[in-house]
């Protein structure tokens, strides 16, 4: 028999948000909506869209790995030196290259919770032991999350806004942070939903990456640019911790369509301050609407409100999706009586809204 390493039998699988043709097949409904992978609602810039196609020709030819033009553009968004950047196969890609670049069997890292899942995937499967701070609904000490680093904490993992609160750390407590950890730590903000943050004093932070050499930033193309279905994201930090990365990065993972859609997307300002407006119109329309039900909406950054439905959490994503409106119960991330949904369109909300008062009156 073949055996797996042992560290796979500490993971549990991945639990991602249920798809529209799982949802079709299951119920045959015509319409369906998907509000549960905080994906964008108006698509990708038609800009990307156009590059997409015109890519169409060169499908044969490999793409170039070191992607000089869209490390130029990033770098040239953010001020950044281009061997401060790497590109990945989705951010995701760009955590499992933290794992195999900096994690060892016996280290551990840290990280608020409840968040993002890979955090924790990729440090158990590389043998390091991954310690939580926080729980609930409640916004994790960031001062605890400090006190929770000791001599083998590898990686600190931040994600700022947080996955599946919406809460946020400012400038100012992440700087505290910063301060207060280790130089042989790594600092993991992963800003995935950081374009869809309004609050004034939300972090802006590549001009510490000079000053914390141990500082990284991760982003992705998935959300507010629209490419989730491409698989790419990027990532800024000191120069020796993104060569280490190249080392280990596979040389061809983020292929040409992905690439030109990215670089497109860069420069489609339009379609990113139109999503913002949309989401931040919707943020307070499905707030009070919830609000004005009698339940609880945690205060976001992000492009999905996390709602606390209580004990019948489970009930009504359930008679949500039997309705055509797919949105995620968070069971898996420890908190069984809230959801999370992405903001969508106006009509998208107004629909998610029909179906709740329906079940509320059922
Ligand atoms: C906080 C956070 N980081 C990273 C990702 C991964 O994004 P991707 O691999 O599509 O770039 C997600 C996806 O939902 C996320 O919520």
């Amino acid at each position: 028999m073949i055996e797996p390493r042992p560290e796979l039998s500490k993971l549990s699988d991945y639990v991602p948000g249920k798809s529209i043709e799982e949802i079709r097949e299951r119920y045959g409904l015509n319409r369906i909506v998907k509000l549960a992978s905080n994906e964008n609602p108006l698509g990708a810039s038609p800009k990307a869209v156009e590059a997409f196609h015109q890519i169409a020709d060169s499908l044969h030819l490999y793409p170039r790995g070191d992607a000089p033009k869209l490390i130029d553009s990033i770098a040239q968004k953010f001020g950044v030196k281009t061997s401060q950047i790497i590109i990945g196969n989705g951010s995701d890609e760009i955590i499992d290259m933290i794992g195999k670049a900096f994690i060892r069997q016996g280290d551990n890292c840290v990280g608020i919770t409840p968040t993002f899942s890979v955090y924790k995937f990729t440090t158990l499967s590389n043998g390091a032991d991954f310690i939580g701070v926080g729980e609930g609904e409640q916004k994790a000490s960031l001062e605890d999350l400090a006190k929770a680093i000791n001599a083998k904490t590898r990686v600190a993992f931040i994600c700022n806004p947080n996955n599946p609160t919406g809460a946020y750390y400012s400038e100012t407590e992440i700087r505290d942070f910063l301060k207060k950890v280790p130089q042989d730590v790594l600092v993991f903000l992963d800003e995935a939903y950081s374009e869809f943050a309004t609050a004034d004093d939300y972090p802006q932070l590549a001009g510490l990456l000079d000053e914390y050499p141990n500082l990284f930033i991760n982003r992705t193309f998935s959300k507010i640019y629209g490419l989730a279905g491409l698989r790419i994201g990027y990532a800024m930090s000191n120069e020796s911790v993104i060569k280490a990365m190249w080392k280990i990065k596979p040389p061809f993972d983020v292929n040409q369509a992905a690439q030109v859609a990215a670089i497109a997307a860069l420069g489609d300002e339009e379609h990113v301050q139109n999503t913002r407006k949309m989401n931040a119109e919707g943020v307070k329309v499905l707030t009070d609407a919830f609000e004005s039900f009698g339940f609880k909406v945690l205060p976001t950054q992000a492009n999905f409100i996390c709602v606390r439905i209580g004990e019948r959490a489970k009930e009504m994503v359930a008679f949500l999706e039997q309705n055509g409106m797919i949105i995620r119960g968070l069971t898996s991330f420890g908190m069984p009586e809230h959801v999370r949904i992405t903001l969508g369109k106006p009509e998208e909300n107004a629909f998610l809204l029909e179906l709740v008062k329906k079940w509320l009156e059922a």
